[in-house]
Parts: C-alpha cells; structure tokens; sequence
C-alpha cells in the first residue's frame, strides 16, 4: 500500500476537550450571558469599574501573594517556562538524561563539546538580552566551565594515576553538570492563572491607581486555571466573577491615626461589598443562599498568632484522633483543620478553641461593626467560626456563599479582607476586599431552580430567557429580495428571525419553525409583496393575519 493510501486508511484522531475542561453551547450560553450583564449591571451601580487582565502572569506574583504553601500554588497551577528556544531546551534536557563514563573516552569527549557548546549559547544570549540574566542564568554560565575543566582534569588524572579519588571528583562534577542545567532558566516561568486577586494588586500598583481617588473598585470576570480532580461544579477551567475594593492607607492617616474611624471605615466597605454581591444573586434569581462570614484576625501574637499557637497545642494533645491531611496541617497551617470535612474529625473539632475568643480589641471591634452594617442593610448572614479559606492573604473580614442543587462543591462564592497584600507585591499600603463567584456553580445552581420551576409549573424569569426566532417562509424570487430587507429591518428593531436560504415548501418551512422553537411564521409570497400587506401566521392557534411592516413591528413589540 502507498504511503497516501495508508494515511486515507488511518482513522484521523478524534479530538476531545482536555479533562476539566468543556465547551458551553447554546441555549446554555443564554444563561451565561444574561448572568455576566447582570454583573455589569448591578456592579456599575455600586460605582465599580470594569477591568480585563490577562490569563498568565509570573508564577512568583501567585506565590507571593496566594502563599507558596496553599494547595492552589503548590499543586494546581498549569505552570511553563515562557521562551522561544524549543531547540536549547531539547538540547538541555538530552545533557540532563546523559551520563557519561569515565572510560569511554570518545563519548565523553563528545559530551564535553556540548555542554561547552550549551554554555557558548546561553552566555551570548544573555549578552543580547533574549534569555533572562538571572543571577541563577549568570552563575550557571560561569560554573559550568569550571565544573568541565575540573571534570577533564580528574579523568586525565584517573587516566594516568588510576586513582578512586578521581574518579569520584568525575562523578560528582558530572553531577554538578546536570544541577546547573536543571537550574537554567530560558525564559520567565509563567502561570495559568488559578485567581484574580494578585493580578488586581499587581494592576493597581502597575497604573498607579493608588494616585486615584480611593477607594478603587474593580470587577473582573474570565477564566482561572487549577488542575483539581473534576467533578461535578469543579472544573480545570472555570469562570469566575469578582470584584475588589482597595483602599490606600494615607502617610497622613498613619501618623494621626484615629482607629476608631478606620475601623468603621473598613466595616462599612466590607458590608457593602457583601451587599453588592447578595444584591447581584438576587437579580440572577438565585434562591435558597447563605452567607457564612467570620473574622480571622490579624496576623499579631495578640490575635490570629495567639490562636494558632492555641490551637496548634489542642490539636496535637488530639492527634491520633485525626486523619492524615489534619495530622499534616498541625504543623503547616492548624487553621485549615478547621476546614475538615472529614467525619470522624467534626466531633473533635466543634470541641476546640474558637477564634472569635482570641481576636484582639481592633479586630473584635471590625467585626462587630461589619456584623453591624450588614444588618443595616438587611443582609441575612450566619456566623461559621470554621471558615478560614485556603488562601494565605485574608485577615479580618472572611465570608463564603452556598448555594443548592450543587452537591459537594456548594461554595458558589468565597472572598475576604487581605490588608497588607498590596504592600507584600511592593506597593504602598493598601486595604484590600473582594470576592469571587465561582460562574460555573452559579448557572449550575440556576439552572437547578428553573428544572424545579418547570416541574411545579411556577413561572421563572430564566424560562423566558431565549427569545424565540420569527421565521420567514418565503416564496419566489421577488418574496426573497422583500423577505432579505424584512429581515435586516426587524433584526435592527431587535428581533431574531430566520430566514431560510433556500425556497421551502409551505409544509417544510412550517415543520423547521416548529423545531426551531418559533411562535410566528411572516409568509411572504407574491402576493405579500405586490400588495404590501404580509400574513403573520400564529403556531399555536394555526391562525393568520394580515400586517403592514409598521404593523408587524408594532405587533411584535407588544408580545
Ligand atoms: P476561591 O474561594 O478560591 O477564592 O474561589 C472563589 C470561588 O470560585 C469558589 O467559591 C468557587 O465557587 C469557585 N471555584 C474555585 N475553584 C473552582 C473550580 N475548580 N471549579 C469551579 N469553581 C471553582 C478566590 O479565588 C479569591 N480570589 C476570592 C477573593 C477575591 N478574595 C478576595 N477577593
């Protein structure tokens, strides 16, 4: 068989979206849409602006500001090296799997031209600026040579002398060879982002908002990247909504600083952002939410310090009492015991220590103030001194969201306080508050109501979301120039209409409007068109009447 007869013969490989990922289609998309206006609606009437970031950023931004220790940074993020030296770095990785022997002379020989020429490379292409000049990149370059002369120089000697010793200096420097090729850097590592809070910050310092009246409000929606185990709500890429307040800390208001003002000041921000966010699910025509908020203090041996230290002790006395992840947790982060789902851990961790009892006089005082102004504005919420978040920057203020008909992963929306984020990616003092709404869960949850809905035969908003098409059964040539410009004029109105691009019979044409979902079907034949007056036929009824254009306009409005 020819080599073109067996690639026809080859089965062409069929593509399917990467695990965690999806395609979201219409009428789904509807939903999706009319969800995201809402946003840009209900946010802008809270004073917030738009703003679009991009999908990567520098790994070390998600580090620093997420925490290097969270699950998101140390296990989830889609993570690569952003360069354009495919070939070096198939180069680099082929030296790494090499191992060369000490015997073999002309191997190694070989070898040795190539990280030399690896080295050659990589110094020049710092020297014109296309790989990074790390001081990592500039020590590689130097030691390496060092590392080639000593590795030539000990097999010279192991060659003359037959000694172990040199042969184990070959072996180590070999060693070192590889360790410095690992550690070259060929372009900026860059990250997928998992969340748009550091990207905020970083935006904020970058355009100088801090020069901006304050505070700054922000939203943003798109998708995030975590590679999670997917289930149902819990994607790989998921689309979140979210929106942040920062607020420079004025040189002025730290010298004379009335804490008392501030403090109100924070609470009444942190209440209306909550506001903002229930004001928004309530237009969505979300049902069936709570809104859990705690405080997690601030990080001072008076308050959140104070307590881990607390709670640390309490959890090892119980140690043997909890599983593997929580025994972990003792020592890297107590608070996230707290988290636990785990059901043979809740009876011991209802019985430990509760933050609200350890948070210092500021932060006992923001959070009365926030539980305060929140009841001001008729927001129902319920404490949960468990919610601590499995983000490193919150402080203070830290609130979740659940929703129904989403199982398991039933948070649709997280966010908190994280004063002092700004300043940790090198801007000036900063509060900061925000939240995220996880898109995914949201429709999910919508979607979940209007199935009920449907059932019960209540009437939902959402079930009158995809307006259906009119269609245009036309017939002749002359009907087909006036069923085009009835077309253009009624999609300009706003209408949706389909127009078939081939002559139908009458019974065709009726059969596709039904399976289109349209109500009305404009008949335009000769007829129509000579006298001006087009037959409107109604679907459910079978009924038709006669319109003029402006007629059919005026009729159309008023459905
Ligand atoms: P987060 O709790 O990590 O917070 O995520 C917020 C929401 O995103 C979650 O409540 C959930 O609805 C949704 N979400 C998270 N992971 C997934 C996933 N794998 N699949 C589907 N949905 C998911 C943050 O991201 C913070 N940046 C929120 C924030 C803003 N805090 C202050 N400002």
């Amino acid at each position: 068989m020819s080599e073109g007869a067996a690639k026809k013969e080859e089965k062409p490989r069929k593509f399917q979206a990467i695990r965690g990922t999806r395609d979201l289609l219409p009428p789904e998309t509807v939903l999706w849409n009319r969800v995201e206006r809402t946003a840009h609606e209900i946010f802008a009437t809270f004073g917030f602006g738009e703003i679009r970031l991009p999908v990567f950023e520098p790994t070390e931004l998600f580090a620093r500001a997420v925490g290097g220790e969270t699950d998101i940074v140390s296990k989830e993020m889609y993570t690569f090296e952003d360069h354009e030296f495919k070939d070096l770095a198939a180069f680099r990785t082929t030296l790494i799997s090499k191992q060369p022997w000490i015997e073999d002379k002309k191997f190694f020989h070989a070898y040795e031209i190539q990280v030399a020429e690896f080295r050659e490379v990589l110094s020049n292409s710092m020297s014109r600026g296309l790989i990074p000049k790390t001081p990592e990149n500039l020590r590689v370059a130097e030691d390496l040579g060092h590392a080639l002369d000593i590795i030539a120089g000990s097999r010279e000697q192991y060659t003359q002398e037959g000694k172990q010793e040199y042969l184990e200096r070959f072996n180590l420097f070999v060693g070192q060879v590889r360790q410095y090729l690992i550690a070259v850097t060929l372009g900026d590592e860059v990250s997928l982002r998992p969340e748009a809070t550091a990207s905020v910050c970083r935006a904020y310092i970058e355009h100088g908002m801090q020069q901006l009246p304050q505070p700054v409000k922000l939203y943003y929606m798109g998708p995030m990247f975590r590679r999670e185990r997917p289930q149902k709500g819990r994607y790989r890429q998921f689309y979140q909504i979210g929106a942040e307040v920062l607020d420079r800390v004025r040189p002025a208001d730290t010298i004379l600083r009335d804490v008392a003002k501030e403090l109100r000041r924070d609470a009444v921000i942190d209440a209306e952002v909550i506001e903002m966010l229930m004001t928004f699910f309530g237009k969505c025509g979300l049902q069936g939410t709570t809104l859990y908020i705690n405080s997690i203090g601030h990080n001072a041996p008076n308050c959140r310090r104070g307590y881990v230290e607390k709670l640390r002790a309490e959890l090892t006395k119980i140690k043997d009492k909890l599983g593997p992840d929580s025994q972990r947790r003792i020592d890297t982060n107590p608070l996230r015991v707290l988290d636990s789902k785990l059901e043979s851990e809740q009876p011991y961790i209802e019985k430990l220590p509760r933050i609200a009892d350890h948070l210092c006089e500021d932060c006992a005082t923001h959070y009365s103030a926030v539980k305060h102004q929140l009841e001001m504005r008729g927001v129902i919420y319920r404490e949960n001194w468990r919610l601590v978040r499995g983000l490193d920057y919150y402080m203070r203020t830290t609130f979740e969201i659940t929703a129904q008909g989403l199982g398991s992963q039933n948070a649709v929306c997280g966010g908190g306080r994280y004063d002092g984020l700004v300043e940790l990616l090198g801007g000036s003092p900063t509060k900061g508050i925000g939240f995220a709404i996880g898109e995914d869960r949201l429709i999910l949850s919508l979607q979940e109501i209007e199935k009920r809905n449907r059932e019960s035969g209540v009437h939902s908003p959402l079930s009158t979301l995809h307006s259906p098409p009119l269609y245009i059964a036309w017939m002749g040539e002359r009907a087909y120039a006036t069923a085009i410009r009835a077309a253009k004029d009624l999609r300009k109105a706003g209408f949706s209409v389909e127009l078939p691009p081939v002559e139908q019979k009458f019974g065709i044409a009726l059969g596709r409007a039904v399976q289109l979902g349209a109500q009305y079907v404009l008949i335009l034949g000769d007829n129509e068109v000579t006298s001006g007056e087009w037959t409107l036929k109604t679907l459910a009824d079978g009924t038709q009447q006669k319109l003029t254009e402006p007629q059919l306009l005026d009729f159309l409005r008023k459905l």
